[in-house]
């Protein structure tokens, strides 16, 4: 911890924690604490935390070759991309391969100007994208832009479920629309019904590409495999990345052949994107989703979890809201606690994460069981309770 805090940049807010190992829904410290892990490295570890079949596809890789440039042609990325198209939507059929997040809606932002000869993107308010800097452009909380600006060009920012102030905004320079089908960072919320089908009706009317960012919302954590397949709408542009190789960076942009051949050779390249390890993973990672049906499971484990803590958090006058669909669950506090709540639960032996100052989020593996998730449950009615108690003896001395 010390090393880390004098060496490693200063961006992140730490929790004092040494990881050194995990298994399906659980870590373990340095100092062999165990830990439900309901923060999933940010949502990365969909299929648990060293799923044999993702290690096993690892090291069986590692031996053969770890290193490809995507000049020269590679089986485990031949395979990795059949895979990926066969669960993208229906007519998305090519891809541009990186290694993040902000990689993935980099491209996409990229791929859209290229193909509308258009330069201008509307993004949502609460929206977040990534902190690169184009990503960041279209990342909706000012305190992370305005440090770092100028940014790329214009952005215009919607109200997150309001078509009617979107479509004042559509004029015809607009390139793309980017939306996360559920906003992950800024609290797990939840587009109202229809909306995203008006959102796509209006990209159609106007030519403009719709961007989904299912880099948190996607592969299975909402209960089905994308996140907009709940309002069957399809975007023409796909980011995925976090969980699509269990842990191994990877970033994926997926778009129809007629846009993504919009992009010429040199226009846009990576040296590791496509990496035959990343690709080993992830063909891995696509097996286990569709083999343990883990969206289905995301599902039903996701309506226990939120239902239990509605059941058993809804007493408190502290908390606001639960929200969730499937296993991307948060809930609002009426105090910003939220430090307390996430550093409180760690002492306890879990792990869970925030959106602003006042909203506790959970994205815990799809694997998650049970018994892990009456024991979060009883953490956090604990350290609600607690809190309750705080505010009530707080009015009672005003
Ligand atoms: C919806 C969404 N898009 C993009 C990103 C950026 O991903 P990365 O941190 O891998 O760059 C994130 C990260 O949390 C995200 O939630």
């Amino acid at each position: 911890m010390d090393v880390e805090d004098r060496i490693m940049a200063s961006t992140y807010s730490k929790i004092p924690i040494v990881a050194v190992r995990g298994r399906g829904a659980k870590i373990w410290g340095i100092d062999g604490r165990e830990y439900v892990d309901c923060m999933g490295g940010y949502g990365v570890a969909l299929v648990g935390h060293c799923h044999p079949r993702i290690v096993e596809a690892i090291r069986k890789q590692s031996e053969k070759l770890i290193v490809c440039h995507g000049s020269i042609y590679n089986d485990a990325r031949a395979e990795f991309l059949e895979k990926l198209i066969s669960i993208a939507p229906n007519g998305l059929d090519k891809v541009f391969l990186s290694n993040s997040g902000a990689e993935a809606v980099e491209a996409a932002l990229k791929i859209a100007r290229k193909y509308t000869g258009r330069k201008v993107f509307v993004s949502m308010m609460g929206g977040y994208h990534g902190k690169t800097m184009g990503a960041l452009s279209i990342t909706w909380r000012e305190d992370y832009r305005r440090p770092f600006e100028p940014l790329v060009g214009e952005v215009r920012f919607a109200p997150y479920g309001d078509i009617d102030k979107l479509k004042r905004l559509a004029t015809g320079d607009i390139a793309a629309i980017i939306v996360e089908p559920v906003q992950g960072e800024s609290g797990v919320r939840i587009p109202p019904d229809g909306y995203l089908k008006e959102v796509r009706e209006l990209c159609d009317e106007k030519d403009i590409l719709l961007i989904f960012d299912e880099v948190q919302c996607g592969l299975g954590r909402t209960g089905k495999m994308w996140a907009s397949q709940h309002w069957g709408v399809t975007p023409d542009i796909l980011c995925v990345a976090k969980g699509l190789a269990s842990g191994i960076p990877i970033g994926a942009t997926i778009a129809p052949r007629e846009v993504m051949d919009k992009l010429s050779v040199g226009e846009h390249t990576s040296t590791f994107g496509g990496n035959p390890i990343a690709c080993a993973a992830g063909s891995a990672t696509i097996d286990v989703l569709l083999a343990e049906k883990l969206p289905d499971r995301a599902w039903e484990y996701g309506c226990i979890f939120k239902r239990m803590l509605e059941d058993r958090l809804s007493k408190y006058k502290v908390v606001r809201e639960v929200r969730g669909l499937g296993l991307m669950i948060a809930f609002d506090l009426r105090l910003p606690v939220v430090k307390d709540i996430v550093l409180g639960a760690a002492e306890d032996g879990l792990l869970i994460l925030y959106s602003g100052r006042a909203t506790i989020r959970l994205l815990p593996p799809l694997v998650i069981g049970r018994e892990e998730i009456e024991f979060a449950v009883s953490i956090l009615e604990k350290l609600i309770a607690s809190e309750e108690e705080k505010l009530k003896a707080k009015m009672q001395a005003s």
